[in-house]
């Protein structure tokens, strides 16, 4: 059965202070739209719609920074979840299949909640994510029996009797598409919001004698977002969650309390990673690589058998090869590390290519900005790059050269060759103590006014 998904993502989020739009804010690097869109890639949709009101331009943008096959829909005027979803028909309305819809500030919704879904659609026309809720609050209560779901009833509409129900409404529903986009729009807005609920769309469904299910999971997985206190929730929650599943699939933490994931961040087997290394977007470490404390990682590769940090920065487009060292103070963009190099100390290789086993000596750095523009640095293999070597790229070092520290190069090193570029050293017999007299000298006068 093919899957279609729309994501709602029109609302303002008013209580999140910002003039930012809600699904725009981030936890774990990523915004909250891509982590329901992440959900829904699992079940691998052909469609996916998402609905667009405040800040829809950059709404857009960031999803399809995610998937640049999304589609879009405005909704002008936020007039209800179900008016939301109905947008959404001129595009999937004859898509056949299922549609799903999610809610792009609710961000833990796991791919096998969904799958469970789409298995209880073989019994049910229109399938609802409920959750036995700790503080029911004010979410819409399931008028359910066993996984028979008969209504939905919004908080501000229900007795006292339905507020006593603690089986309550996550938004999530998977349906027939036709099924679902008939039912919408038989959807009104008689009710103390004065709004077109979805969630009228169980009791349509019944009222045609068609069939309405529950499917139930924990409520940490229909957690949303809607204030900042609750966005800082999401994050620990993700958090906590992210370290869990590298311990189970065995990676090494010392603290793992200390380390925060990124949404995509991929660490194998037996990686170690210490504490207070911080992943953002990208970042891929391979078995039995190993991280030291205090590292800042960003859309890099670190093969097995590299150490990075402690104290490293690897920013996007580092590739590490095996076996390559990168030791502190050491930072490393858009560069192509081969196997087993080292750069050990206090350096920044950008726009760099390095060939397998050159060593770079501490504060090296490739001078890779003229303040306009951004050039390259070539460097062989099995190199010898001396302590304070300023690479001025556009520039090559040949496969076993060697620049003498403190050279500032900035004409090319042929293979195997000793670049020196700096000034030649002169000795000045005994002038150090003449020098020093004299300025104790000049101390002394004016320490007495004269
Ligand atoms: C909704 C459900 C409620 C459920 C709760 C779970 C309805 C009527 N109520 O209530 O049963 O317990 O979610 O969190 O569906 N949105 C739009 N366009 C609109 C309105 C909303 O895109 O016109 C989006 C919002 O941006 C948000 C989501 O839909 O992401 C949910 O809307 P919200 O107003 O927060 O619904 P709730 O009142 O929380
Ligand atoms: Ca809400």
């Amino acid at each position: 059965m093919s899957v279609s998904l729309v994501i709602l993502a029109a609302g303002q989020g008013t209580r999140m202070n910002s003039e930012r739009p809600k699904v725009l804010h981030h936890v774990a690097g990523s915004p909250l739209l891509h982590h329901a869109m992440a959900a829904g890639r699992a079940l691998d949709p052909v469609r996916t719609v998402v609905v667009t009101g405040h800040g829809a331009d950059e709404v857009a943008k960031a999803a399809r920074s995610f998937d640049d096959t999304a589609e879009f829909v405005l909704q002008a005027e936020q007039k209800g979840t179900g008016h939301a979803v109905a947008q959404a028909a001129p595009l999937l309305a004859n898509a056949g299949g299922d549609t799903i819809v999610l809610y792009g500030d609710t961000p833990f919704i796991r791919a096998e909640t969904l799958e469970a879904m789409q298995a209880a659609r073989a019994k049910h026309a229109v399938v609802v994510l409920g959750f036995h809720a700790a503080d029911p609050g004010r979410y819409g209560r399931l008028i359910a029996d066993g996984e028979n779901l008969y209504r939905i009833v919004e908080y501000k509409d229900a007795t006292d009797e339905v507020r006593s129900i603690n089986l309550c409404n996550s938004g999530v529903i998977c349906a027939d598409t036709r099924i679902l986009f008939d039912l919408v729009a038989e959807v009104g807005n008689d009710n103390a919001s004065g709004e077109h609920y979805l969630t009228d769309i169980v009791g349509i469904a019944r009222a045609k004698g068609l069939s309405a299910g529950v499917v139930i999971c924990p409520e940490a997985e229909t957690l949303g977002v809607n204030t900042r206190a609750q966005l800082a929730e999401a994050e620990q929650a993700f958090q906590a969650r992210a370290r869990a599943d590298a311990l189970e699939n065995g990676v090494t933490l010392t603290a793992p309390e200390t380390v925060f994931f990124a949404l995509d961040t991929v660490v194998g087997r037996d990686a170690i990673i210490g504490p207070n290394v911080i992943f953002g977007p990208g970042v891929t470490v391979e078995s039995g690589a190993q991280i030291l404390p205090f590292c800042h990682l960003e859309g890099c590769h670190i093969s097995r058998g590299a150490t990075v940090g402690p104290f490293a920065r690897l920013r996007p487009g580092a590739e590490l090869a095996e076996d390559v060292h990168i030791g502190n103070f050491v930072e490393i963009k858009n560069s192509i590390l081969d196997e087993g190099v080292k750069v050990g100390h206090l350096s920044y290789i950008g726009d760099a290519d390095v060939g397998e086993f050159t060593n770079i000596g501490a504060g090296t750095v490739t001078c890779n900005y003229d303040g306009v523009m951004k050039h390259r640095t070539t460097i062989g293999k099995r190199a010898f790059i001396g302590s304070d070597t300023m690479l001025v790229a556009p520039v090559r070092v040949g496969d076993g050269a060697l620049t003498g520290s403190g050279s500032v190069i900035t004409e090319d090193v042929p293979a195997e060759a000793i670049a020196l570029a700096r000034a030649r050293q002169v000795n000045k017999a005994g002038l150090a103590t003449k020098l020093f007299e004299r300025l104790r000298s000049i101390k002394a006068q004016k320490s007495k006014g004269l």
